[in-house]
């Protein structure tokens, strides 16, 4: 692989995608990019570089983009932030939204929707207490084509053994021949959209609680401080953001601070001089 070549990937990826990567990551470049190669009829990776740096179609640069993202995803995630949405955040809203009867839910960066499904299952298991409540769960990734899955709601046999109940599988799926596709009633208050966290979160509206979870764990602090610190701006003030279990707000941001007794879950700094300091 030509060391120009490969910089110049590197630095693409980052630029287009916020993902960081090394020389040490060249096989993993190798092993992710090569059925492209083989797809583009090319004599191999390194002849796929060497066409990016003279400059390639958009397309094909998405697809690049696509095929380094890890989009690995299940249902209800390490379980303790699902039950905390469940047992604390989503008490407090329903007591603070009593007045305006409506919840806004943004799962960023969620991959083949596994997440957004978990939460609408806990939402929608509320039953009669969010009666005439509007609900909007909102799932937003870079991907396309993961989207597109996410969308479609058919799930495998395998993946619907990760991390689903077989109480929750035989209530809110049905299956497809080979597959089970997620209940109409989820799919329903549930939306996708396209959306690069890199560009901030301008025109997506104000979110009560944000689902930002294993995807910060691939970018750098500076980066990680931008998304962070633009996902702010679309949460309440008193929302919560919620991150991956190896993921943190310290050392990256001050425009949030830990939820008392939730791990793992953030609200928005209230005091602006704390913020900015
Ligand atoms: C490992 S998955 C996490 C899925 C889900 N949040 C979970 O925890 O199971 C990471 C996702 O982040 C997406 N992603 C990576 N960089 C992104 C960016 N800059 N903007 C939006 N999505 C991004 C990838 O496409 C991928 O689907």
């Amino acid at each position: 692989m030509n060391e120009l070549d490969f910089d110049h990937f590197c630095r693409m990826i980052r630029e287009r995608s916020g993902l960081v990567l090394t020389p040490d990551k060249a096989y993993l470049v190798s092993s992710r990019l090569e059925p492209l190669a083989r797809s583009e009829k090319l004599a191999d990776v390194a002849a796929l570089l060497s066409q990016l740096r003279k400059g390639a179609p958009e397309a094909l640069i998405q697809q690049c983009v696509d095929a380094l993202a890890t989009h690995e995803s299940y249902f209800f995630r390490d379980g303790a932030p699902f039950e905390q949405f469940a047992s604390t955040v989503l008490p407090a809203l329903l007591q603070a939204r009593q007045s305006t009867r409506t919840l806004r839910v943004w799962c960023a960066a969620c991959s083949s929707g596994q997440e957004v499904y978990s939460v609408a299952m806990i939402l929608q298991e509320l039953g009669h207490r969010l009666s005439g409540w509007k609900v909007e769960v909102l799932g937003t990734d870079m991907s396309q084509p993961i989207l597109s899955k996410a969308r479609a709601g058919l799930y495998s046999d395998f993946e619907v053994k990760r991390g689903l109940s077989e109480a929750r599988l035989n209530r809110w799926f049905k299956a497809e021949g080979p597959v089970w596709k997620v209940s109409p009633v989820l799919q329903e208050m549930v939306q996708f959209r396209t959306h690069n966290l890199l560009r901030g979160s301008a025109g997506l509206g104000t979110f009560d609680v944000i689902f930002c979870r294993n995807v910060l764990i691939y970018f750098d602090v500076e980066n990680k401080r931008r998304i962070l610190e633009g996902i702010g701006s679309a949460l309440a003030p008193d929302g919560a953001l919620i991150l991956g279990s190896a993921e943190t707000v310290l050392g990256v941001t001050r425009a949030f601070e830990n939820m008392p007794g939730a791990r793992g879950i953030y609200r928005p700094t209230p005091d602006p001089i704390a913020r900015s300091a």
